[in-house]
């Protein structure tokens, strides 16, 4: 029974002590978040993976790549597991590091040496070690403005990778108008683009989330029209109408902070993932929380991380096996971790 599960997880948890720690991130299920050691956005789990404090064992309650940056972060003999390997992200995968190697081939053809990479956390290692090797850094929902300035302190163009969405609002954020963001669509090979190309500020890698894609604009005139008073909370990995049509927007760690800043009574739609909707709505009864689209949105590969595979990975552990490691190739490491040291050093 469930009861039975939670019981041997704590059972576990007390057995190992410091010596076991357990990450967790937002949109983790609440089975599952409730025995996280720490939780966090991105950038939280990120910093929180960088001083890791002595555990043998990480743990990991989110997705691949964020398994793959706490392997990164930690020591060499702190060991890194994913309760289940299938939980990826969709949109990391968009973003294949031949793909990125030839579009990087294209562009210095196009552009020469005045291009920057950048990439969204939420990318392989392999393409946060491209990165890293060109001397860009990472970025999460929560820095990206802060490093896009960076970035262009160093160089003319940006190439921003994998997101095309959290690139845009991010690049409209600073003042570059949208007809200096070019997009390159990795499948074609091709650059979608209208303009002069030495106008060209900001390239936007054609990927998205899947997750986030499903709010738009016809969800935000609904609400506008049947609930004036109710304001609009969006992540930045929505596309650029949603996010502009929105109130505010911002990563999940800054959509809760306002929720709980929020005074009681006030009404909120909030486009991201659907178990941090959920948790927000129960732990906030004293405001009105909704979905921004009431067929509500789950991640499906964070939803892969459940109280049965969370269960299995620490009864392995307790029998002496480690299950489901992440490890990063130390070639990979060497350059990504560049990348997210330029990251953190700015955080
Ligand atoms: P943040 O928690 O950094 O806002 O990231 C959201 C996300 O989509 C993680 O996969
Ligand atoms: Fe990836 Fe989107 Fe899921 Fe985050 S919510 S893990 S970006 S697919």
């Amino acid at each position: 029974s469930v009861e039975e599960m939670e019981a041997r997880v704590r059972e576990i948890k007390s057995k190992f002590g410091d010596r076991l720690f357990i990450p967790g991130h937002h949109y983790q299920k609440d089975e599952v978040i409730q025995f996280s050691d720490a939780r966090g956005d991105s950038l939280k789990l990120a910093q929180i993976c960088s001083q890791m404090p002595e555990a043998d064992f990480i743990v990991f309650c989110g997705v691949h790549f964020m398994a793959e940056t706490a392997d990164m972060l930690t020591n060499a003999d702190q060991k890194v597991i994913l309760p289940d390997l299938r939980a990826g992200c969709s949109m990391a995968d968009m973003a294949d590091i031949d793909q990125t190697e030839t579009g990087w081939g294209k562009m210095q053809e196009i552009w020469g040496d005045t291009i920057l990479p950048l990439t969204y956390v939420n990318s392989t290692a392999a393409i946060k070690g491209f990165v890293g090797k060109h001397g860009g850094a990472t970025v999460t929902s929560s820095n990206a403005k802060k490093m896009l300035e960076w970035a262009f302190t160093k160089k003319e163009r940006i190439l921003f990778l994998p997101d095309q969405h959290l690139g845009r609002n991010t690049a409209f954020d600073l003042g570059i108008p949208l007809d200096q963001m070019a997009i390159y669509a990795p499948l074609e090979g091709k650059f979608e683009y209208e303009g002069d190309l030495d106008d060209v500020k900001v390239i936007l890698w054609k990927g998205h989330c899947s997750v986030h894609e499903k709010f738009n604009i016809k969800h935000i005139e609904n609400l506008r029209k049947q609930e004036p008073e109710m304001k609009i909370l969006v992540h930045p990995e929505c596309t650029y109408d949603v996010v502009q049509a929105s109130d505010l927007d911002g990563s999940t760690g800054f959509i809760i902070s306002t929720i709980e800043n929020a005074p009681p009574g006030s009404k909120w739609a909030i486009g991201t993932e659907m178990n941090l909707v959920n948790r927000l709505a129960q732990e906030h009864p004293d405001k009105e929380i909704v979905s921004l689209n009431p067929f509500m949105c789950p991640c499906l590969t964070m939803n892969r991380i459940d109280l049965p595979h969370l269960l299995w990975s620490l009864e392995k552990l307790e029998e002496g096996e480690v299950v489901n490691q992440i490890t990063v190739p130390k070639e990979v490491a060497e350059y990504a971790v560049l990348a997210l040291e330029r990251m953190l050093e700015r955080s």
